[in-house]
């Protein structure tokens, strides 16, 4: 549905549930992250049922499967919340941990991003943990800017914790020359 040099963003399929039960199970990956973990392969089934039910063109969040073109294999997951005014998106990205460190989730953050200015969106935004720093590098690389530091804004896994939020102005978005 989305395509960059390397990556396919499609819907997720039944058959992606093993994979995404990993790699959601992973505490690592799950640490800055509200959603359930670990999950069992029956949950990641369910949840994959739920991404069923969505259309990326309607308002909510819509749940792309990150796919590597090379080999087909599942990486990861991007999340696009489509404000009720469809001029605005919040999104978010998970890549399994063997596949972190290749420009994967930059790339990604910068087809969804072209995809949503060509479809004539205003302004796209993201929010995360303080202290995740290769999410907020991914971020910065892809043209964001940090626009306010929410303290203890989120209740994560018991714990209250700093928010970044970042934002990009369809204006501002200087297309592919700005991902090295
Ligand atoms: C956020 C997350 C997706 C970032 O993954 P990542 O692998 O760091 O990001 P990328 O895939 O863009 O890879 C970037 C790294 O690959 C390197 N790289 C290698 N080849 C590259 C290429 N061809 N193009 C760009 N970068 C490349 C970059 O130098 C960069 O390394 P650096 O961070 O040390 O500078 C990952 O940490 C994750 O899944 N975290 C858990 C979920 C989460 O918290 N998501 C954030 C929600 S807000």
């Amino acid at each position: 549905m989305i395509e960059s040099p390397r990556l396919l963003l499609r819907r997720f399929r039944p058959d992606d549930a093993p994979v995404l039960a990993v790699y959601r199970s992973d505490p690592d990956i799950a640490r800055y992250q509200s959603w359930a973990s670990p999950i069992t392969l029956t949950e990641a089934a369910e949840i994959i049922r739920g991404y069923a039910e969505a259309q990326p063109e309607a308002p909510g969040w819509f749940q792309y499967a990150i796919e590597l073109k090379v080999d087909g294999r599942l990486i990861g997951d991007f999340g696009v919340d489509l404000h009720e005014n469809r001029l605005q998106a919040d999104l978010g990205c998970t890549l399994a941990p063997a596949h972190h460190g290749h420009g994967y989730a930059t790339e990604a953050v910068h087809a969804v991003a072209g995809h949503l200015v060509a479809q004539g969106l205003h302004r796209l935004s993201a929010h995360c943990d303080a202290r995740n720093t290769d999410s907020m590098r991914v971020l910065e690389r892809a043209g964001f800017r940090l626009e306010g530091h929410g303290i203890e804004a989120e209740l994560i896994r018991g714990e209250w914790t700093d928010t970044h939020s970042y934002g990009l102005l369809a204006r501002h978005w200087k297309g592919p020359s700005a991902i090295a």
